[in-house]
């Protein structure tokens, strides 16, 4: 099954060290077990095995060529929310039919492409994106299959407001009580065939209501949607399970499996979901190195070459990443430390007033449940190159991502501007 586990005094992903990873490919780095990643796709196909469905993998969670090929290999589909998000899904082997393409600002360009490609669904989010995909799908001789991202404003408890997505007035999707007419209108047009409805309430979803109430809603719609002429022959519930990142309980698949079958199953229709988090978070470290021990009036910091460009959340979301010493210091007491990044703010940190096993410069820290929304959201801000990403499978391991170089840095820099007069 693989995962991250101490085994002779070390930190191991699967069977390889990873203080073997930092000394080959350099910190700070991406650490990620296929292992791991595997059994998460096959505990959720099997929670969902009571109704027909497919997973459609969230590429933004991380959109790792490796971690994709595995999955497909595995016999996942992809989510995917922007043109680049395609183009990386085709690339890594997904095909059209088994790609979803959802978003809330889709540009024309975008949908072009999409409809071009011939992806399974567009999850249109407004009357006006209708209107456009029938036009665009026209000009192209084609029409698209879409669904529609309901927002059927449910009380969604995610532990943090910029991951909830589903509630009342929120940016995405279309409003519950506009769904009918919107759907309506999708029947009407000439180049669109309306053939889902779609939700996402948002991420890391404490309580399996909102999927509950919004899949209810979403049923209620199907049915009404299907009277008035719409061959709906999905339901797609989102992404949004969570995973522990401290002691939390993991979810409790079957509980989940149980709601969204039975929404699926009572249209009769192909279940979709787009996990993202779920399979990559807890499957992947942050490996970083401790450069500097330091005090600060009555603070102590650890300062580490990771920090807010390598992964974002603890500044953002105020996530919580538990944390780990490699290879830990026999004998050393626990200390109360802020663990902080090399960048120039004084928001970049890793974690916060945490109690770590006393370490010193040249150790190296596992910064845990990682895989999700840490490489995607990194930046070059203050001139950082991108990390690497590592995969391990069993006994091997392999660079999936090389570092960025300082030339990757200035590769778009255009050194003689091309003047030109309004
Ligand atoms: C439309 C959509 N689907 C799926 C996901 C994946 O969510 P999660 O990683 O919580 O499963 C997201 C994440 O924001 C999303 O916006």
């Amino acid at each position: 099954m693989g995962g991250f586990a101490v085994r002779d005094g070390a930190l191991h992903c699967e069977a390889v060290p990873l203080a073997l990873i930092a000394h080959a490919a350099a910190t700070p780095a991406y650490v990620y077990s296929a292992g791991l990643i595997r059994d998460r796709f096959a505990r959720l196909d099997a929670a969902l095995a009571a109704a027909p469905h497919r997973i459609h993998y969230s590429l933004k969670a991380n959109g790792s060529r490796g971690i994709l090929e595995l999955l497909r290999a595995a016999g996942c589909a992809v989510d995917v929310v922007s043109g680049g998000e395609l183009y990386k899904a085709l690339r890594a082997g997904f095909t059209p039919d088994e790609i979803l393409f959802g978003g809330v600002g889709k540009t024309e360009g975008e949908l072009r492409e999409a409809i071009a490609a011939g992806v399974k669904l567009i999850n249109v989010e407004s009357e006006a994106e209708l209107r456009l995909v029938s036009r665009l799908a026209a000009d192209l001789g084609a029409v698209a299959n879409v669904g529609l991202r309901v927002n059927p404003e449910v009380d969604v408890k995610s532990g943090h407001q910029y991951i909830a997505t589903g509630e009342r007035g929120h940016k995405f999707g279309i409003p519950i009580g506009d769904a009918a007419s919107a759907g309506r209108l999708a029947i009407a047009l000439p180049n669109v065939s309306l053939q889902a409805l779609d939700m996402h309430v948002g991420s890391q979803l404490s309580s399996f209501d909102a999927f509950r109430e919004g899949t209810a809603r979403l049923v209620e719609l199907s049915m009404e949607l299907r009277a008035a002429g719409a061959d709906i022959r999905y339901l797609d519930a989102g992404g949004g399970l969570p995973v522990p990142y401290d002691a939390e309980e993991e979810p409790d698949l079957a509980a989940y499996g149980a709601i969204v079958t039975a929404a699926a199953n009572t249209l009769g229709v192909e279940l979709l979901v787009e996990p993202g988090r779920f399979f990559v978070a807890a499957s992947g470290v942050l490996l970083t190195r401790v450069l500097y021990c330091k005090e600060s009036g009555a603070k102590a910091y650890v300062i580490c070459d990771a920090g807010m460009t390598e992964l974002l959340r603890p500044s953002h979301y105020d996530a919580f990443h538990r944390i780990e010493a490699v290879s830990p210091r026999a004998g050393a007491g626990a200390v109360t430390v802020d663990v902080v990044g090399p960048v120039c703010e004084s928001g970049d940190f890793l974690a916060l007033d945490r109690e770590l096993p006393g370490v010193e410069p040249g150790d190296l820290l596992a910064v845990h449940t990682a895989g999700a929304y840490g490489y995607v959201m990194s930046s070059q801000y203050n001139a950082r190159p991108r990390v690497a990403e590592v995969l391990v499978d069993g006994t091997r391991w392999a660079v999936v991502t090389a570092r960025e170089t300082y030339e990757d840095l200035v590769r778009h820099e255009i050194p003689v501007p091309q003047w030109r007069e309004a």
